[in-house]
């Protein structure tokens, strides 16, 4: 039996995977580029987002480092994350753990404190008025060196009580998690969570990597994890979460068709999976949308849907008793249906 669009969208959830300048909606893209006098390279909305068409994760990126371009000052950081909180509450999440990425701002010439400030401004606002909850992890980028981590994690200093963790992102194939062991080392000592996306694009050794180097909490994707059976069972050993994202997957031609998504076989081979929207504005969807296309595409049922929804909260950094409410909210809404 296919599940409704109203169980999926109500049923309480977290959001594991989101990229807070990857929920940049053009609109908005234009009316702050307006405001900051940056030139977009496009004439209207429409042409963004015809422009949206992308082959692999490189097209992407290109695309979205110029986006944030636009973000100049904390109001600018404060709006973009209270309009992404409250697209996550109309799609039932209560929760959510956000990236961002701190030398695309520092490395144009932001100060550190601009995104930080606006973008914690933007979680309290969104905890007033939606009532939703959130965690920061700063996400240094591959594709720099390890010094440029080191730098940010010291620019990161007066902030760590209000950072949770850590995280890994940008073009994987040839930026191994080995590049980044003594900085995850130094932020681990530092008490902070460790999360890195590997098996995006990167084959299964940066899975590997990212479990015995980086020693992380979650591992970020983690698709091509699939092509090796012994690391699936030490994943699934271990409960290991995994924030898949499947809107993202077919935008950048890690699958070819969302039929072909493997959620479904995550889920069977008892993966710890949780569903994501990774950069919505760029993707075609938010984490409502993920669930309902992914559940449509590959026959997820009733089961795996509130599977995936308990998986958000046992995966999250929430302390046990709110992940216990989470849960008690969830089998709530199972039983009034
Ligand atoms: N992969 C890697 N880096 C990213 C992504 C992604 O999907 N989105 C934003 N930065
Ligand atoms: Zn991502």
């Amino acid at each position: 039996m296919s599940v409704s669009q109203a169980f999926i969208r109500g049923i309480p959830k977290a959001e594991l995977h989101l990229h807070i300048e990857g929920s940049l909606e053009p609109e908005l893209m234009f009316s702050l580029g307006k405001q900051n006098k940056v030139d977009i390279p496009f004439k209207s909305v429409e042409e963004v987002r015809a422009a949206y068409a992308f082959s692999n994760l490189q097209d992407f990126l290109d695309i979205y480092y110029q986006g944030a371009n636009v973000l100049q000052t904390e109001q600018d950081f404060q709006a973009l994350a209270l309009a992404y909180f409250e697209r996550l509450h109309a799609d039932g999440g209560v929760h959510a753990e956000i990236f961002f990425d701190p030398e695309t701002h520092t490395d144009r010439g932001l100060p550190f404190s601009v995104a930080i400030e606006g973008l914690l401004a933007g979680m309290s606002e969104a905890q007033m008025k939606y009532g939703v909850t959130s965690k920061l992890i700063m996400c240094f980028l591959r594709h720099l060196d390890e010094e440029s981590s080191f730098r940010t994690l010291k620019a990161a200093e007066p902030y760590l009580d209000r950072i949770t963790g850590v995280g890994l992102d940008s073009s994987e194939k040839g930026h191994p998690p080995s590049k980044f062991a003594r900085v995850f080392k130094a932020a681990k000592e530092r008490g902070l969570k460790i999360v890195a996306h590997a098996g995006e694009e990167g084959p299964p050794e940066y899975v590997q990597e990212a479990l015995d180097i980086l020693q992380v909490d979650r591992i970020d994707h983690g698709n091509r994890a699939l092509e090796d059976a012994a690391l699936v069972q030490r994943l699934v050993n271990d409960g290991m979460t995994l924030t898949v994202c499947p809107l993202s997957n077919l935008k950048l031609c890690v699958v070819h068709d969302l039929k072909d998504h493997p959620m479904k076989r995550m889920l069977q081979l008892g993966l710890k999976a949780t569903c994501n929207s990774d950069d919505p504005a760029y993707f075609g969807g938010y984490v409502g949308d993920n669930y309902i296309r992914t559940a449509a595409a590959v026959g997820l049922d009733r089961n795996d849907i509130v599977t995936l929804a308990k998986n958000s909260f046992t995966g999250s950094f929430l302390d046990k008793a709110s992940i216990g409410r989470h849960l008690a909210a969830v089998d709530s809404f199972v039983a009034a249906i």
